[in-house]
């Protein structure tokens, strides 16, 4: 698995822990930037540099960071294919991955703490889609 993984600058700090976790865990990611905290960006640049990785096979699936972790999911999700969730929590990150089967998490380093963070992740990353009536509805939104 490969995971493409962005942020603004109000994610950067947040990108480099999580890619530390990923690396921890042994799962091969490409940073698609932001390389600062310090100089301000425009996140749907990001979103869409991540939107495009996946739309066009080069990983499964990606980590998007800002502020809040709105901003990129609004942008993000303009992509036909693309699922991107805001999640704050480990039942939410779960559920998106069973039921949703979100190709997108968003982060907020404003709100959650790191620790949370990185459950966040893992709970999204070693869940399973479910599929069946959860790929009927995926269809309803695709078509
Ligand atoms: C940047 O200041 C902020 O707008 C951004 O990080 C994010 O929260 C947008 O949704």
């Amino acid at each position: 698995m490969k995971i493409a993984i962005a942020s603004n600058h109000g994610g950067f700090e947040l990108k480099e822990l999580l890619k530390a976790h990923l690396s921890e865990r042994d799962i091969d990611y490409e940073d698609f930037g932001t390389t600062a905290a310090m100089v301000s960006v425009d996140y749907p640049n990001y979103a869409q540099k991540v939107a495009n990785a996946i739309l066009t096979e080069a990983v499964d699936c990606g980590i998007l960071i800002c502020g809040t972790g709105i901003g990129m999911s609004i942008a993000a999700n303009r992509n036909k294919g693309i699922r991107a969730a805001v999640v704050g929590d480990v039942f939410s990150a779960k559920a998106t991955k069973e039921h949703n089967n979100a190709n997108i998490i968003c982060l907020d380093q404003r709100v959650t703490g790191d620790g949370l963070a990185q459950m966040i992740v893992d709970a999204w990353l070693d869940a399973t889609f479910q599929g069946k009536r959860h790929q009927n509805r995926i269809d309803m939104i695709e078509n």
